[in-house]
């Protein structure tokens, strides 16, 4: 089932009763409705906001239905419009199909008559909706490998990634927790010079001290308990191509020593071993740390991170890029598609707001596996709000409040408060600003039933 918060319908009548009646109808069934008695007001509407249906009314004395449908056309060709008649006027009905209108109704209005109209047209457009996404997400996926972003901020990492890509400089890949830093580092790889020679990653936080220079440099037989053969480090199997060090904040000082050597010379000896290996490998290297700051604690080496800092990349949070989010929310919903050989499925209207105007601590990787499960829970339907987690709508609260203090520029007057009582202010703010419910709820990106059931709490207490 479509949920009707997602439709938006605009009612015009000349006799105000009609258009209350019908607004009061539709509002309901769950609809966002906003009704007018003069054409110009709809078309002012549309200039300013989109809107999914038109029902009008054909003889209205300033301007016809029909004139009406032909210039909400040209502002908007993609609305639906449903002409309303009055009996013996079939003919102009008629006309006003011929003219575009997707359907007509005659008055008096049979109830059961309008909600078929309405949900058969609703349910078209839905599927339209589906099938653009999915048209843009294989066009997407095609163009940009697996990196997906449009926002300014990525299109300079894409950038720059096509010109270092080719080269043998060192590099280091900054940003915080799950925005794609080990993307970049195969990227790097696969469009460099050597991307036919192996890439070897190491995760520089998963081993200790000891167990972290074996395996980077490799042992000799008896070199410590339990080395009963010689093995190779990970720079050894790297030679000729490339290594990543990731979360390379986290290594240790000694290490660090080590690995300084191999970046200015290529040398370095096996743990036990005395004879000196050379290699030729290249250098990638990630932290969600801010290395600098590791340096300025000691915790860090100032020559090591001079020598990886050759060209460096900052990833950016997706709070820094909330454009990028519908695009990778529609670039998941076609992968895991293919990956599990069947159609997409894609976000309903509402479902994407919450998604695009939430807060994203785990970045691209949370909001990956929050697609991953809702496109299961969804059962191959759209996914709806109710298959992402509830904690996305006091995230999508918390954010609009800092969103909304930035634009103010206002200190926060939300300081001090506990999330449940900046939740309560703004749900409040809503409904007193908009004109229903349905429409809080939008601005809010959460669900109508969560205001509702917000609103019980609150008078329980
Ligand atoms: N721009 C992007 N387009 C498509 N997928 C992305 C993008 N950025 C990240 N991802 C996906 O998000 C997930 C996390 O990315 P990745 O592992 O590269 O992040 P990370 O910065 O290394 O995270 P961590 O610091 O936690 O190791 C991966 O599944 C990756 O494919
Ligand atoms: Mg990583």
């Amino acid at each position: 089932m479509n949920n009707p918060e997602n439709f938006r319908i605009i009612v015009v009548d000349d006799e105000i009763r009609a258009v209350e009646g019908l607004v009061e109808l539709l509002r309901l069934d769950g609809y966002v409705v906003a009704g007018y008695s003069e054409p110009l007001q709809v078309l002012g509407h549309l200039k300013k906001a989109s809107a999914d249906l038109l029902l009008t009314d054909l003889k209205m004395p300033e301007m016809d239905g029909l004139e009406l449908l032909q210039q909400v056309k040209t502002l908007d060709p993609a609305l639906n419009v449903v002409m309303i008649t009055g009996q013996g006027t079939v003919n102009d009905a008629v006309a006003a199909m011929k003219a575009g209108a997707d359907d007509y109704l005659i008055k008096p209005l049979n109830v059961d008559e309008l909600g078929i109209v309405i949900s058969r047209i609703f349910t078209t457009r839905e599927l339209l909706r589906q099938n653009q996404m999915l048209r843009e997400a294989s066009r997407e996926s095609v163009t940009q490998e697996d990196f997906v972003g449009r926002s300014p901020k990525m299109q300079q990492i894409f950038r720059a990634l096509r010109d270092v890509a080719p080269t043998m400089a060192t590099v280091l890949i900054e940003g915080e927790t799950g925005t794609g830093k080990e993307l970049v580092a195969r990227a790097l790889h696969r469009h460099g010079l050597r991307s036919e020679k192996p890439l070897v990653t190491i995760n520089c936080a998963a081993l200790h001290e000891g167990l972290l220079e074996s395996e980077l440099f490799g042992h000799v037989k008896g070199a410590f308990t339990g080395a009963v053969r010689n093995k190779p480090g990970k720079f050894a199997l790297a030679d000729g191509g490339t290594i990543f060090l990731d979360e390379i904040g986290d290594m240790a000082l000694s290490v660090q020593a080590k690995l300084l050597r191999v970046l200015v010379s290529g040398e370095f000896q096996q743990v036990g071993g005395e004879q000196t290996h050379y290699v030729d490998v290249r250098v990638l290297a990630a932290t969600n740390k801010n290395l600098l700051q590791a340096v300025a604690a000691g915790e860090f080496r100032e020559d090591l991170y001079y020598r990886l800092n050759v060209i460096q990349f900052t990833l950016p949070p997706l709070r820094e890029r909330f454009g990028d989010i519908a695009l990778l929310v529609k670039y998941f919903c076609q992968q895991i598609a293919e990956r599990e050989g069947r159609q997409a499925v894609f976000p309903e209207r509402d479902a994407m707001h919450l998604l695009e105007n939430s807060l994203w601590p785990g970045n691209v990787r949370e909001l990956e596996n929050v697609i991953e499960r809702a496109v299961i829970y969804a059962k191959e339907q759209p996914i709806s709000i109710d298959d992402l987690p509830e904690s996305l709508q006091a995230r999508a609260v918390l954010a609009a409040t800092l969103k909304d203090d930035s634009k103010n520029g206002a200190d926060n007057s939300f300081t001090g408060l506990t999330i449940k009582e900046a939740e309560k202010q703004m749900i409040l703010a809503a409904l007193e600003r908009c004109p229903s419910k349905a429409q809080a709820a939008r601005e809010l990106g959460i669900s109508v039933r969560k205001i509702e059931y917000r609103v019980k709490e609150w008078q329980k207490q």
